[in-house]
């Protein structure tokens, strides 16, 4: 069952909402046809908007479902889940769709295994080391109801937008 609180076909939700902290459903093995039909909605979305990475639930679909940018194509992450990660952490500066022309420096575990279904379908594990680790694990928070926002251990911009949303 999808739930379903978009606005519009373009919209991304922005933060204060409340939507951004549900915690996604997991998608059950017959829904996967009907949520591969989101796919390209989403990959329009992300191009639309220049972004690297988008979970469903920043469209208002509550789904385990987000898609990563990376230099050999767009992937698609359906039910992913962390089942690893390195002990070596790094700090690099993150933004959000969903909190734009705010940034903030997180620190995450620099490689990670990960266990998914991808956009055939299929069960799959992979490792992704640096940009493409820090992606995931930022789709993988939206998927909980967490923004980077909360684990930033500095704003480096947009202090004053953040301010102002959060009053
Ligand atoms: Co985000």
């Amino acid at each position: 069952m999808i739930v379903f609180h978009r606005m519009s076909q373009s919209t991304i939700i922005q933060y204060p909402s409340n939507i951004l902290r549900n915690i996604s459903q997991a998608i059950k093995k017959e829904e996967i046809p009907k949520v591969i039909k989101i796919i390209p909605d989403m990959i329009r979305i992300l191009e639309k908007y220049n972004g690297i990475g988008l979970a469903a639930v920043q469209i208002g679909i509550l789904q385990q479902l987000a898609i990563v940018k990376t230099k050999d194509g767009i992937i698609t992450l359906i039910n992913p889940k962390i089942i690893k990660k390195s002990w070596k952490k790094m700090v690099e500066e993150e933004g959000c769709l969903s909190i734009p022309e705010v940034y903030g420096l997180v620190k995450r575990p620099n490689k990670i295994t990960v266990a998914t279904i991808n956009a055939e379908g299929k069960r799959v594990t992979f490792q992704a080391k640096g940009l493409f680790a820090r992606i995931i694990q930022h789709e993988v928070d939206h998927l909980n109801g967490v923004l980077f926002i909360d684990k930033a251990e500095k704003i480096t911009m947009g202090e004053d937008i953040l301010m102002e949303k959060s009053k």
